[in-house]
């Protein structure tokens, strides 16, 4: 069985040796941030937006970030090299990255002196199936339930976990999350919807995790001069809608074509999201190049 490298408390170790203490607030309180950045042959996708993003989680809930940006970027291409068999041919990969505010006796109030507990690991990272982009994938909506500060990317994840449980348990991929009769975004992902060759997206609010992946598809779409609008999405244009899309680090752009048993649009993925996808994987490839 293979062994992987892991980063824990400043040094790269076999994941088999990685322990924490019970006693850190990330396994206590889920008192920690997270982020999950794809690496493309080797190379961080979008590396300084998601650090930016990790810092704008971290300010917000008052843990120092224990490394400079030099710092983080060196960690990671370290533990990225040893995790590729073949550093030019690497296999795509998907780096975890988790900052808890540290170990100390359990109290609600934040410690004073705590040494904040950095983790990474990097996984393979599965490529969709052309079957599934095919066909396109299954959602169900469903309450958003969260508390009122989705931007933040923290690991306290017990209400999404909830949403996407009972999705999967309807055999959907995700749970799309409507919020006082609006859509916000899927339990682990963006949401587009698009209707009259118009692209919608819910702008960046505390109701949203504001997506890395979101934000490259917003800017394809401009430079592919779409007609794209970050607004508030009714549910009813989400039940009308001729195509939706999912986005995120897991699963770049995905099309779902049916929501509650019911097709979206034909029921097959749609031209703009043929456009999208393939205008991403350009993308892709010029990261690798
Ligand atoms: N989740 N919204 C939520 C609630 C998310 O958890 C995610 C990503 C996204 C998409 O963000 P990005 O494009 O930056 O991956 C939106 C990650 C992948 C996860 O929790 O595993």
């Amino acid at each position: 069985m293979t062994d992987p490298t892991v980063y824990l408390h400043d040094s790269f170790i076999p994941l088999s040796e990685a322990k924490v203490s019970v006693l850190d607030r990330g396994f206590i309180f889920g008192d920690a941030i997270y982020e999950v950045i794809p690496v493309f042959c080797g190379k961080m996708f979008r590396f300084e937006e998601h650090l930016s993003r990790l810092n704008n989680s971290l300010n917000s809930v008052k843990i120092p970030n224990p490394y400079s940006s030099e710092k983080w970027f060196s960690i990671l291409q370290e533990l990225i090299t040893k995790n590729s068999v073949d550093d030019k041919n690497a296999e795509p990969l998907s780096v975890y990255l988790q900052i808890t505010r540290g170990v100390a006796p359990r109290n609600h109030v934040f410690p004073e002196n705590t040494k904040p507990t950095v983790f990474i690991s990097a996984n393979p990272l599965a490529t969709i199936e052309s079957s599934i982009l095919e066909k396109g994938v299954a959602v169900v909506t469903m309450d958003d339930i969260r508390w009122q500060y989705c931007q933040i990317k923290t690991t306290s994840l017990i209400a999404n976990i909830l949403l996407r449980q009972q999705a999967a348990e309807k055999n959907a991929v995700e749970a799309l999350l409507i919020k006082n009769g609006f859509v916000t975004e899927g339990a682990a992902s963006n949401v587009f919807i698009i209707k009259d060759s118009i692209i919608y997206t819910p702008p960046k609010t505390n109701c949203v995790l504001p997506g890395i992946t979101r934000d490259l598809v917003v800017e394809l779409a401009l430079e592919l001069k779409l007609n794209i609008r970050e607004e508030a999405i009714p549910q009813q244009l989400l039940d009308n809608a001729d195509e939706v899309w999912l986005t995120s680090s897991m699963k770049d752009i995905l099309p779902v074509t049916k929501i509650n048993n019911n097709n979206v649009g034909t029921g097959l993925p749609g031209p703009l999201w043929n456009k999208l996808h393939q205008a991403f994987n350009n993308y892709k490839v010029k990261l690798c190049e």
